[in-house]
């Protein structure tokens, strides 16, 4: 055979086999059941999960109380049999979700960067792998971030209240004057990739310096002079505090009546990680008693707040609804990580972004 059509046979051969064999994985994955846990999962998603499973959707939003029986009860009722379990909410994974699972579930991927309500104890225990969703969101999550800041700093709540009110006090020269972020001193509890990704969108703000806590040193940490500070030193010392660390035993309301006894009176405080962060109660006789100047907060406990709830009688209390990674890119983004972290792990393949590899 001539030797260019000797290679180009080969190359057929080659690129026919390669498909082949794809094709006949897919139709072997095609019956395991991959279980999507609420109904507003991006469609970009559901597209690459049903490239290769078949996709089980729950009928019900996963994530408020409202609808949340019929939600949990379709979930314990569509599980049996299912190998893989996207889970989008903020609701905990219960035992009995995953007894009801049987033994074949591989894998449980939440699409959020935040796994403490993924029990991660019993998936452990089970073998059974999480993944989760890092990075992607980051710089969605740190413009919010900047937003609190902003919003907290520049005194949002009272300014909106006023503008409904028709009663614009901001307009004299010495009226609702708000804080600067140029030349303050930014903290950072948690210098992680929304940390660093809040901080590099911070430096166009000409803040003056960084400083972070945490366990171990970020040689990223160079990019910006954020200096490592045991987290008294960044109590005491910050303009501005930002919570971004995940809630594990070690940090739940590792912000309280102590913590905030240490801040500056013009201190203020935000928090794009988990509302348990933070002690809520602490945290409102602070603001109320004027011992630090504001709060913005993207997480709260409960979520959603009640409307009494006493944070929101406070001006000086900036709150959104936990909408840190709420764009449409970053939401797809996160869906599409979500059902790739489900592929690999359903072919055998390591994670992409393991939370239990
Ligand atoms: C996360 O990904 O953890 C965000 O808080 C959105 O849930």
């Amino acid at each position: 055979m001539h030797c260019f059509t000797f290679v180009a046979v080969s190359i057929l051969v080659f690129t026919f086999t390669l498909s082949a064999s794809d094709a006949l994985t897919t139709n072997m994955t095609k019956n395991l059941k991959v279980l999507v846990s609420s109904n507003d999962f991006a469609e970009s998603g559901i597209k690459i999960l049903e490239e290769h499973f078949t996709v089980v959707k729950s009928r019900y939003f996963g994530f408020n109380e409202e609808g949340l029986n019929e939600n949990m009860q379709e979930l314990m009722n569509l599980i049996p049999g299912c190998s893989a379990l996207i889970w989008i909410s903020h609701h905990p994974i219960t035992k009995e979700l995953l007894d009801k699972a049987g033994p074949q579930l591989k894998i449980v991927a939440t699409a959020s960067a935040g796994y403490n309500n993924c029990n991660v104890p019993e998936l452990k225990a089970r073998g059974i792998k999480l993944s989760n969703t890092p990075n992607v969101l980051s710089a969605a999550v740190a413009e919010i971030a900047v937003s609190l800041m902003i919003g907290a700093a520049r005194r949002f709540t009272e300014n909106l209240d006023q503008v409904k009110r028709g009663e614009w006090e901001g307009i004299g020269f010495q009226n609702m004057l708000g804080q600067d972020l140029r030349d303050s001193t930014i903290g950072i509890v948690g210098f992680g990739g929304i940390g660093q990704a809040t901080a590099k969108r911070l430096v166009g703000f000409e803040v003056g310096k960084f400083l972070y806590s945490g366990h171990r040193e970020r040689p990223e940490a160079k990019n910006f002079g954020a200096e490592l500070v045991p987290l008294d030193t960044l109590l005491s010392q910050s303009d501005f505090i930002l919570l971004s660390a995940p809630l594990t035993d070690e940090t739940r309301h590792m912000i309280n009546k102590t913590s905030l006894a240490k801040m500056k009176k013009n201190a203020i405080i935000v928090n794009v990680g988990r509302g348990d962060l933070i002690n809520q109660d602490d945290l409102y006789d602070a603001l109320k008693n004027k011992q630090i100047y504001a709060a913005g907060l993207d997480v709260t406990t409960p979520e959603p707040l009640p409307k009494d709830n006493k944070l929101l009688t406070l001006p000086n209390c900036f709150i959104l609804p936990h909408i840190g990674s709420a764009t449409v890119r970053t939401r797809n983004d996160m869906a599409e990580l979500a059902a790739k972290n489900v592929v690999n792990a359903l072919y055998g393949r390591a994670l992409i972004s393991p939370v239990l590899p």
